[in-house]
Order: C-alpha cells, then sequence, then structure tokens
C-alpha cells in the first residue's frame, strides 16, 4: 500500500466512468488495504451535490458495478472519506474549501492525486484551474483517454499540461495496460524460453487483436458521437496492446526503459492506410437519443497495420472492435506460419479453422492463454483434429485477488509508478500514425446488431480468417 497520506481528487465525478469503475475501484482498493493509512477522498464536477449525496451515489455506484456490497465498517468507513466540492474553472471556490477541509483532516502535507475523468474538452480548462489555483503543488495527475482528437490537439494538451506540471507528475492512463493479462504478455514473453523464440516474422504470419462488445453506446451519445470507435478504442486501448505485443525486450521493466520500447514500436508503424480499414455503424444507431440521424461517427473500426522493423516486416497485424457486436472477448491470436513440409492429409474440415497454429491470449478478467496444435487422433488410421494447451488464470491462482486495470493502475499512481501509463511521444506518434485515416475515412457500412461487423472485414483479413467468432 502506498505509504504517503493523499487527498485524491476525482474530476468528472457525476459522471459515467467514476460510477462504473472508479468509484468502485477505490472501494475495493480499500477493502484490499490498499490505500495509503489517511486519505479522503473529494468528489467534483461541475454541478452543485451535497457531501451525503455524493456519498448516496457512490453507494448505488458500489451496489451495481462493485465486487463487494457497500455495507458494514469497511464501507463505513470509505463513506466516510468522501466528500464534494463542485469546480468550474472561472469558480473553482467550492473545490478548493473541499480539499483544505481534507487536507486539515489529515493533517500535515497529504500528497494529491487529481483524476481528470472528463471529456478531452474538459482537460485543458482544468489543468489551467489546477495551475492557477496553486492546487498543483506537490500533486499527481491522472488523465482519462482519449488523449486529445488528433496530433494537433494532443500537443497542445501536452503542452499546456507542461506549463502546470511536469512530466514526472503526469500519468496517462489507458486501463487495459492494468489488466492482470496484458501485463502477463510481458512475463510470458520476456521470463520463459519457450514463446519468445518464435515471436517474430520467421514463424509467425500474422496477429490479431479483436476486442467486440456486446454493449451499445450505452446512452453516451455526447461523448461517442465526439470521439467514435478509432478513438475510444483503437488509437488507445488496441494500439497500446500491440505495443505490448510487439515490443522489443526491454532492458527493465522501469517506467523509461518500458516506455522507450512501445514507443518504438509506434515509430515503427508507417501511417494507417485508409483503403485498409473499415468503419461501421449499428443498425439502429442513428435513432438512439442524442445521436444526429445523419451521423457518420463509427461504432465499428477493423484496420491492417504494420510495424515495419527487422521483427515484424512483413506480419499484417488486424485489429478489430465495436459496439453491438455478437460477444464480448478481448483476444490476441498469433497465427504460425506453416511447417516447412505437409505431410499428413488433413480432414477438409480443419482446412480453415486450423490450417495454422495459434497462441490465443484472452485478456479479458480473469484471462486464459491457449496454445492451439493439430493432434492425432487415437485409432489406427493417422487423423488430425483439432487440440489444444490451456492455461486458465480462475484455474491456476486466486482471481478473487487480483486487481481491476483501474484498482491496479490508481494504486501505481498513488506509488508514482509510471511503467504502465502512456507517454507524451508515444501517444503523439499514435495520433501521427492516425493521421491520413483522420483526414480521409471511409463511409461508414452498416451491420446489424448481434454481427460480426460488415462483411468487408473478411476481405480486408483474406487469406487468413479472423479466430472469432468460431475459435474458442
Ligand atoms: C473504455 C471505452 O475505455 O473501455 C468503452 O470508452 C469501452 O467504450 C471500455 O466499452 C471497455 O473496457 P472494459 O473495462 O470493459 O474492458
Amino acid at each position: 500500500a502506498p505509504r504517503e497520506d493523499h487527498v485524491i481528487v476525482l474530476f468528472g465525478a457525476t459522471g459515467d466512468l467514476a460510477r462504473r469503475k472508479l468509484l468502485p475501484g477505490l472501494f475495493s482498493l480499500a477493502r484490499a488495504g490498499l490505500l495509503p493509512p489517511r486519505y479522503r477522498i473529494v468528489g467534483s464536477a461541475r454541478s452543485a451535490v451535497t457531501d451525503d449525496e455524493f456519498r448516496r451515489r457512490a453507494r448505488d455506484a458500489v451496489a451495481e458495478f462493485g465486487t463487494a456490497e457497500p455495507t458494514g465498517e469497511a464501507w463505513h468507513e470509505f463513506a466516510e472519506s468522501l466528500s464534494y466540492g463542485s469546480a468550474e474553472p472561472a469558480h473553482p471556490q467550492p473545490l478548493l474549501d473541499a480539499v483544505a477541509t481534507a487536507e486539515q483532516t489529515i493533517g500535515g502535507h497529504p500528497r494529491r492525486l487529481f483524476h481528470l475523468a472528463v471529456p478531452p474538452r474538459g482537460f485543458t480548462p482544468t489543468i489551467g484551474m489546477l495551475g492557477d489555483t496553486g492546487l498543483a503543488g506537490n500533486a499527481r495527475v491522472i488523465v482519462e483517454k482519449p488523449f486529445g482528437t488528433d496530433f494537433a490537439s494532443a500537443r497542445a494538451l501536452d503542452d499546456a499540461i507542461h506549463t502546470t506540471f511536469d512530466e514526472s507528475q503526469v500519468f496517462r492512463i489507458d486501463h487495459f495496460l492494468g489488466k492482470e493479462s496484458v501485463d502477463n504478455i510481458l512475463a510470458l514473453r520476456f521470463a520463459n524460453g519457450l514463446f519468445e523464440p518464435i515471436w517474430n516474422r520467421d514463424h509467425i504470419s500474422h496477429m490479431q487483436i479483436d476486442v467486440p462488445e456486446t454493449i451499445g453506446i450505452e446512452g453516451r451519445a455526447g461523448f461517442f458521437e465526439q470521439t467514435g470507435t478509432f478513438r475510444d478504442m483503437i488509437v488507445t486501448h488496441l494500439f497500446q496492446v500491440l505495443g505490448f505485443v510487439a515490443m522489443e525486450p526491454p532492458t527493465s521493466l522501469a517506467a523509461k526503459q518500458l516506455r522507450d520500447e512501445t514507443t518504438k514500436v509506434f515509430e515503427a508503424m508507417p501511417p494507417v492506410d485508409p483503403t485498409q480499414v473499415v468503419r461501421g455503424q449499428y443498425r439502429g444507431y442513428r435513432d438512439e437519443p442524442g445521436v444526429d440521424p445523419g451521423s457518420q461517427t463509427e461504432t465499428f473500426v477493423a484496420a491492417r497495420v504494420e510495424v515495419d522493423n527487422w521483427r515484424w516486416s512483413g506480419v499484417p497485424f488486424y485489429l478489430r472492435s465495436g459496439k453491438s457486436l455478437g460477444q464480448r472477448r478481448q483476444v490476441v491470436t498469433l497465427g504460425l506460419k506453416q511447417p516447412a513440409l505437409r505431410m499428413f492429409a488433413l480432414d477438409p474440415s480443419l482446412a480453415c479453422a486450423m490450417s495454422n497454429n495459434e497462441l490465443v491470449i484472452d485478456f479479458d478478467d480473469p484471462g486464459w492463454i491457449a496454445a492451439r496444435f493439430l493432434a492425432k487422433e487415437p485409432g489406427a488410421t493417422m487423423r488430425l483434429t483439432e487440440a489444444a494447451m490451456t492455461f486458465r488464470y480462475a484455474d491456476s491462482f486466486c482471481t478473487q485477488c487480483a486487481l481491476a486495470g483501474y484498482e491496479r493502475l490508481i494504486l501505481d499512481a498513488m506509488l508514482g509508478n509510471q511503467s504502465l501509463f502512456t507517454r507524451a511521444d508515444g501517444v503523439e506518434r499514435l495520433w501521427k500514425v492516425s493521421g491520413p485515416l483522420l483526414d480521409n475515412p471511409p463511409p461508414v457500412q452498416p451491420y446489424d446488431p448481434g454481427s460480426w461487423g460488415p462483411d468487408a472485414v473478411h476481405r480486408l483479413i483474406a487469406p487468413h480468417h479472423w479466430y472469432l467468432p468460431d475459435g474458442r
């Protein structure tokens, strides 16, 4: 647990992210004994809310989205730590008062941690206010994704941040990097002699990073219309996972060394080619409340990208994510090249799904890894069939003890460890890589809710096939 006392200020405290992830996540950390010995959590947003009302909202959020009921001593203690102070950049006084009260309650000089769970346009004014009021002092700041909406806005945001904060105080959060099984990609690759030797263009024919979701936009029309799936999921979560899958061995897991390596991956990515991107929109999206009836915002993206370096040259990386699809999954699939000589006749039904071996990493909590291969079916003839070796987190470890992505990262921020946070140069490079697509997006193609996106996704990946939905 962090040893420094903390005042955590949650901007966007009345919003969706605070309700779904941040307040339940903070309560989980409290129950696990992973908050500092003395802490206070100050909620803030534009609207005026009383402390009691904020506590009620937090309790409802934990009841709906948390892993433990908001009852008993643990809840009582946590609820006691909550207070609220509204803030608008021009009217920060209620927040200043709430922070001062929280600090007096703790005593001494607690560290301030600001979590900016606000839409992208709210970042700069909030940071300006933190600078002007002197709150920024010894603080750290967690900035939510998407970090900017293109290269110019990300650069402007970095400039604005650096007028108030030193880079060592800045924690750009991408909660996929806090997921146990994404972190485990580093262990899988660099702690074992079994996998890394084949982790390159000599053995791998293609990669897939597939994150279909069943949820729609869940009433977030305002956010989603301005953002779309490319900015919400691809340029952030999927590219960051790609960074872990594709990086060279870092010399250590320290923040500089790890982020140097992911940044090198992003530097090796050629600009996204808009002809290698399928943008989709689920039928019915335009009827959602708050969505423009002629909206061209995409709720689905599939893209083919490359990493042009010695390890990956010529290996396509296929990425896919979308709302209202057939299944919720978070999967990386490494398709292995065929052996030099096929001496077995393959059952034609296997030829398509399993003509190659696959290493599959399912990184949705609690996660699993499977090596899929061909094996001889028992019997007098040499008949091959599908087989798998599977490691399941839930079978081997206490997954109750696992921290969710946000929990792990908020804890790391309190400890001052930036390793799993994104860095300005890497993020800016990803916006540069995305520039041609943002400037020239192909038209959105409709798809049916519950499907796997527009038909064009199959042409995009040919001659390979999407591992999902038929892979297990
Ligand atoms: C968020 C996106 O960052 O990630 C959401 O804004 C998406 O649109 C979510 O649904 C997926 O995250 P998780 O925690 O469900 O894996």
